[in-house]
């Protein structure tokens, strides 16, 4: 049994997803190289030559993600702050640029001891996983309307809570109906919300067209439809200095900033650009 240089078998695995259209052919050849030897990316260095089993269990994964299956579907990983949250088939695959959300929430609810915090269309749960992570001392409520995704939220905030995190409060609810979550009216310091947003009709790439639920990508002819509930329960939702966030396409710059601005009591409404400079987030604090 011949051993051979790693390299050598990352080198062909970016020629392959390269091929295949992959936007960042290298990041996941090493991701999934990673993956097979059960190492963090920035060790593979370390590891110069591998068995010929490993540089075909490479192959196998290459082979799937070059048919354009999430590199987060083949890992059954994804990460965000501090913590990864599992991911598979009927759930939507948590991308970087909602970790903004993350970042901006944080300060919003740093001087206040035993938050309390909302994550409408949580998904995986990811963002209310790490925010109760990051802020033990947080009542984190999680709202999800396709039973599949609660589902997947369920396995990984039973996980999370078995590794020592506050247990999160998980519904299953549509964040449309005027009534969500109104035991909590007028208490909660922020709330966050990743929804779809993509508009009806879009393009988008394979990754998200066969493996992304529909009801997780597109909002509607114009993306809102969502979005349009969810800023009235944040305004009714959030007490007085409490922030929300809410995660919009790229063309949605100007009119999710006018949704939070015609209601009188938010005030400071702001949008936000992602990494690569595009509209992406925009926020508003509650008056008081
Ligand atoms: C873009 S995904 C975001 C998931 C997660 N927050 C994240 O950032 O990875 C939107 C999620 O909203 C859920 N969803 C769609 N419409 C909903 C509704 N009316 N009420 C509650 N959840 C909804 C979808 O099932 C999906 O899980």
């Amino acid at each position: 049994m011949t051993r051979q240089p790693l390299r050598l078998a990352i080198l062909e695995a970016e020629r392959i997803l390269s091929a295949a259209g992959v936007g960042s052919p290298r990041v996941d050849a090493e991701l999934i190289a990673a993956h097979v030897l059960g190492v963090e990316r920035s060790r593979l260095p370390m590891v110069p030559l591998v068995d010929p089993p490993v540089v075909d269990a490479i192959g196998q994964l290459v082979a799937q993600r070059a048919k354009r299956v999430p590199l987060q579907h083949l890992t059954g990983w994804a990460a965000m702050g501090a913590i990864s949250v599992g991911v598979g088939p009927g759930v939507f695959v948590p991308r970087p640029e909602t970790e903004l959300l993350l970042a901006w929430g944080l300060p919003v609810i740093a001087d206040v001891t035993k938050p309390v915090v909302v994550d409408l269309c949580t998904g995986t749960g990811v963002l209310a996983l790490a925010l109760a992570n990051e802020r033990p001392d947080a009542t984190v409520h999680a709202v999800e309307l396709d039973p599949v995704a609660l589902a997947w939220a369920r396995q990984n905030a039973e996980l999370a809570a078995q590794n020592g995190d506050t247990p999160i409060k998980l519904y299953a609810g549509d964040v449309t109906d005027p009534q969500i979550l109104s035991d909590v009216d007028g208490t909660v310091d922020l709330v966050l919300c990743n929804p779809p947003y993509v508009p009806d009709g879009t393009e988008v790439p394979p990754e998200v067209a066969e493996h992304d639920p529909k009801m997780a990508v597109f909002g509607g002819t114009d993306g809102l439809d969502v979005i349009r509930p969810v800023v009235a329960a944040a305004a009714r939702l959030l007490k007085p200095g409490g922030g929300v966030a809410i995660e919009h396409d790229d063309t949605h710059r100007y009119s999710v900033t006018e949704l939070l601005a015609a209601r009188r009591v938010l005030t400071d409404v702001q949008d936000h650009v992602d990494l690569a400079g595009r509209p992406r987030f925009s926020t508003a604090r509650r008056g008081s």
